[in-house]
């Protein structure tokens, strides 16, 4: 029987895959490795339909606070009025988790704004059978079901319709499979999963495909002596297809990622990949198979060189902490703060809406908008003062965060970060005029 990294033998459909897999082709990728430990038989998405939220492996910003999809949803009406009201607005959200991120937004729109709300049509491309399940209960629970319709299908090939309006990518990139590869004495080294002695390990050879030079060579760099880094070939067929679908509007990606110059810098040899297992962070994919999610960091600077070949402006990326603070959170925050509710709910509150901007964390994550077709319009910023009427508030039954009395003594996430990879978790270039002008 095949065993893991750490000796743990691998039963079940993922082991018998895994060991098939090796058999018939001696090495796998690390993109093959990752596709089949994430969404094959007995995969980590396969198996765990809660991925997200406290009884998950990690958290994500629609899961914290309902306010995080009033601050997308305003940056989708910008853009629908940026397109001149149209009466038709599509929103594409790409991967949809929970259905968290949908229900807030429209919920806010139904509210707040009902001629855009009258405009939207809501799709969530999803491939996971179990979470278009979760997703479409999460909606019926508030009355929503009529207004979303979903795509039973990859973000890579599901071959919309064209369309006016926002596709969403909410942590769907960093989710792709990637491959890994390192500088050689002679060029290009890929890194390739196989067995070793019983277990699984990583080995060195040849790139599989010429798509990784081309990658660096449309960079014009290369990874750094000493570094391993991630290379996703998948992202530039998501944006293809994206861009083949949209007519007139713009895509939203929000993702932890950083620079090409960043990433591929000298010395990084754990590169950024990382893995989730129940709120902890490691640097270890063969070990937990199956158990945990595995990521790493968006290459924001060939995200814009594809947006730009596919005649796309790009604005930012910016760090959500900024985005959200253009859009008004803090308004959120005072009008949660004089809210007419219980003490220990507003705390509740007040943490999750701190937690989504926290430099140490969620606030991190870089917002970046690929437009097209847009003619007058400001990135990151509301059209107009931004409503905050009604405060979202947590709804019942969302996970709380802990006070910070309940966190002493437990390991810090940043803690763990900051072991592994040194210093501060990388944050993207944000806050830069990139953010202001498009390239
Ligand atoms: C990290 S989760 C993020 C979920 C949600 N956007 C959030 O932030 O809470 C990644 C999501 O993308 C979905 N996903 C992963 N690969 C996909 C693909 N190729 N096509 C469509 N959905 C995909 C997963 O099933 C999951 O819903």
């Amino acid at each position: 029987m095949i065993r893991d990294a750490a000796g743990v033998p691998l039963a079940g459909p993922l082991g018998q895959a895994l060991r098939e897999a090796l058999e018939r082709r001696r090495r796998l990728t690390f993109a093959a490795f990752m596709e089949l430990v994430l969404h094959g038989p007995g995969g980590y998405y396969a198996t765990h339909p809660v991925v997200t939220g406290p009884e998950g492996d990690f958290i994500t910003s629609p899961e914290l606070h309902p306010a995080f999809g009033v601050c997308v949803g305003l940056q989708a009406l910008a853009v629908w009025q940026a397109l001149g009201e149209p009466e038709r607005f599509d929103l594409v959200e790409y991967g949809g988790g929970s259905g968290a991120l949908a229900r807030d937004l429209l919920v806010w729109a139904r509210e707040a704004e009902p001629r855009f709300f009258a405009a939207l049509r809501y799709r969530i491309v999803e491939r996971s059978p179990a979470l278009v399940q979760q997703q479409r209960a999460v909606l019926a629970s508030a009355g929503l079901e009529a207004t979303v319709g979903w795509a039973e299908a990859s973000a890579l090939d599901a071959a919309l319709p064209l369309f006016d309006g926002l596709a969403i990518a909410h942590e769907l990139l960093d989710a792709l499979p990637f491959h890994l590869v390192t500088p050689g004495p002679e060029g290009l080294r890929e890194l390739y999963v196989v067995e070793r002695e019983g277990r699984l390990a990583l080995e060195p050879g040849p790139p599989s495909t010429p798509a990784l030079e081309a990658y660096f060579a449309r960079l014009g760099l290369a990874p750094g002596e000493g570094t391993r880094a991630e290379v996703c070939l998948l992202v530039e067929r998501w944006l293809a297809q994206v861009s083949s679908a949209l007519r007139r509007g713009a895509a939203l990606v929000i993702d932890y990622g950083a620079e090409a110059e960043r990433l591929l810098a000298p010395g990084r040899p754990r590169g950024t990949l990382r893995c989730y297992y129940r709120h902890t962070v490691n640097d270890e994919p063969l070990t937990r198979v199956g158990q945990q999610d595995i990521t790493a960091d968006v290459d924001f600077t060939t995200l814009r060189l594809l947006a730009a070949r596919l005649g796309l402006d790009a604005w930012g990326p910016l760090a959500q902490s900024e985005v959200l603070a253009r859009l008004g959170l803090a308004q959120a925050a005072s009008a949660v703060g004089r809210a007419a509710i219980p003490w220990a709910e507003r705390e509740a509150n007040l943490r999750a809406l701190q937690a989504l901007v926290d430099p140490d964390g969620l606030g991190r994550i870089g917002w970046l908008l690929l437009t097209r077709g847009l003619a007058s319009f400001t990135p990151f910023q509301p059209a107009g003062a931004p409503r905050w009427e009604r405060v979202p508030l947590l709804w019942p039954g969302q996970a709380r965060l802990p006070g910070p009395e309940a966190l002493e003594g437990l390991p810090d996430f940043a803690e763990q970060w900051r072991e592994l990879w040194g210093g501060e978790p990388d944050e993207t270039e944000a806050g830069s005029s990139r953010a202001d002008s498009p390239e």
